[in-house]
């Protein structure tokens, strides 16, 4: 039933329009522990962690409106392609209106089952929406198949708190609106194990930023 109600929140027509300026802002803000200047500077962190440089195709797993994809869509300009994917139609209609780029493309897709070859990406990211997937590893498992041999992969998701005490008090809080809390070494372990390297973790609040190079 959780999964079910934050995943239609993100379909509901009235969110998409004030998602960006509004909700993101707010609960990413407090989502990051009230840490002004790390919400500020996400875009331009995220850009740097993913190495994007003119020419790299990137793909921005589930999008939102495209606030990501379009700073991706500047960075890889004039000669490369930032992808947003989403599977709500009123966050891919505001993407095309608001943050629509020569260089972007917005589509609709399944994190879960991505329709994009093996190997397709230079760069693939997926921030805020790990934690509210039913099933977040399959689609972790396709971040890593359309990724490109020696490419950078970034994500941000949550991260359950290192007090025991507290995480089943957080648990049933974030359970409530099915968002679900990883462990600190859910996503690093994987990619560790799967031959990953240069794997940064930065923690702020309740947020888990990690990024790493694929195996070449
Ligand atoms: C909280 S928003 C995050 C948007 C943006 N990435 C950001 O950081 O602000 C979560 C997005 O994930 C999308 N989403 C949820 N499940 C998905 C899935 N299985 N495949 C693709 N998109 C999905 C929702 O439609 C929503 O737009």
């Amino acid at each position: 039933m959780g999964d079910r109600w934050a995943q239609r929140l993100m379909r509901n027509p009235f969110l998409a329009p004030v998602y960006e300026k509004a909700y993101r802002p707010l609960l990413g803000w407090a989502f990051m522990g009230f840490d002004l200047d790390h919400l500020r500077n996400e875009r331009a962190l995220t850009v740097r962690a993913l190495r994007l440089t003119p020419g790299h195709l990137v793909l921005d797993v589930a999008c939102g409106p495209g606030l990501f994809t379009r700073a991706f869509a500047r960075a890889v300009a004039p000669a490369g392609l930032a992808v947003g994917m989403d599977m709500s139609g009123p966050m891919l209609e505001r993407a095309r209106t608001t943050n629509a780029h020569e260089r972007a493309r917005y589509v609709f897709g399944d994190a879960t089952d991505q329709p994009f070859p093996d190997d397709a990406f230079d760069a693939v990211n997926c921030y805020a929406a790990l934690y509210l997937i039913p099933d977040p590893f399959a689609a972790f498992d396709e971040m890593l198949r359309v990724l490109r041999p020696g490419g950078r992969i970034s994500l941000m998701t949550s991260r359950e708190s290192p007090y025991r005490l507290v995480r089943p008090v957080q648990s049933r809080v974030l359970g409530v609106t099915g968002l679900r809390m990883f462990d600190a070494d859910e996503f690093t372990g994987r990619l560790r194990a799967a031959g990953f390297t240069e794997i940064t973790q930065e923690i702020h609040g309740v947020a888990q930023y990690v990024a790493a190079t694929a195996p070449a």
